[in-house]
């Protein structure tokens, strides 16, 4: 049976580190602060905004919520951006994605100061990242990357495969598993035998959108299983993109969904906040 990443509970240990963080600074007279922008109605979004409020809140932060409807433009969702960007109460900016459509996600990314970008999606952050630069990366993957750490996992050496190959997961993921030496595979909807790419890895992560799409017989016995994916089944229940139950019989590590990269995520928002903020103040 496979060892269980208890995303939750790492989540709360980064949150408490946080905190810490936040407590200090605002010791010395400035609170960090995080803007999350929400544009349109998506239920899931609402819910992801939510909590990342509620977190900042938890952790001492100070939090601002914005909230447009799904007709604003691009140029005013640029505009309330290069607000965030001037306003010194705030030190990180983050956009909920997807945007809705007729909004141009790139020119809005490329809008936030790359200094307060939480969410290292800025093409200059991503660029850092991809040369291989020490630097934060989004959210989501170095959460991944946090679980493995702590769960003593090693990189170095090992095969990884990454399902998914999206600028917000896929991508960064496979660039920071190999900053850690790892030998990486990305694979996507075009692979040809996929199955045969995910049974060669010590760490598979699926960050696919596709529920229960990593099945048992997909996973080399004994090896970590990231599951990235957070999917509504009809039922209202939430699942990953790995068979669990089938998966953790063969898995040497596994993470749950709920539990496991979701709250990580949130975690290293604040974390990514934190270390935005003290660098821009000199801290
Ligand atoms: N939507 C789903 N995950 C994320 C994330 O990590 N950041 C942003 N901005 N939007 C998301």
């Amino acid at each position: 049976m496979a060892i269980l990443i208890d995303g939750k509970a790492l989540a709360q240990k980064v949150r408490g580190e946080v905190a810490a963080a936040a407590a200090e600074m605002t010791e010395k007279g400035h609170k960090p602060g995080l803007a999350v922008i929400l544009v349109g109605e998506d239920p899931a979004s609402q819910v992801y905004v939510r909590n990342k409020v509620r977190a900042c809140e938890n952790c001492g932060m100070y939090s601002a919520k914005f909230t447009l409807p799904a007709e604003t433009s691009t140029e005013e969702v640029i505009a309330l951006v290069e607000k965030l960007n001037r306003d010194d109460a705030i030190d990180g900016i983050l956009v909920q994605l997807p945007l809705p459509k007729g909004i141009d996600r790139k020119a809005v990314l490329r809008a936030i100061a790359p200094e307060k970008d939480s969410d290292m999606l800025h093409p200059e952050n991503l660029g850092e990242l991809a040369s291989g630069a020490d630097c934060l990366a989004p959210c989501t993957p170095s959460g991944v990357m946090r679980m493995l750490e702590e769960y003593d996992i090693p990189v170095e050496g090992k095969r990884c495969c990454v399902i998914g190959r999206s600028e917000l997961v896929g991508r960064p993921a496979a660039l920071l598993l190999t900053g850690k030496n790892g030998t990486v595979t990305v694979c996507h909807s075009r692979t040809a035998d996929l199955a045969e790419e995910t049974r060669r890895a010590d760490i598979l992560v699926a960050a696919i959108g596709k529920p229960k799409f990593v099945t048992a017989d997909m996973i080399k016995p004994g090896a970590a299983v990231i599951d990235v994916g957070i999917n509504r089944l009809p039922d209202g229940s939430l699942c990953g993109d790995v068979d669990f139950e089938a998966a953790e019989k063969v898995a040497g590590w596994i993470t749950p969904v709920p539990g496991g990269c979701g709250p990580m995520t949130i975690a290293m928002l604040l974390d990514n906040t934190i270390k935005l903020a003290k660098k821009r103040l000199g801290l």
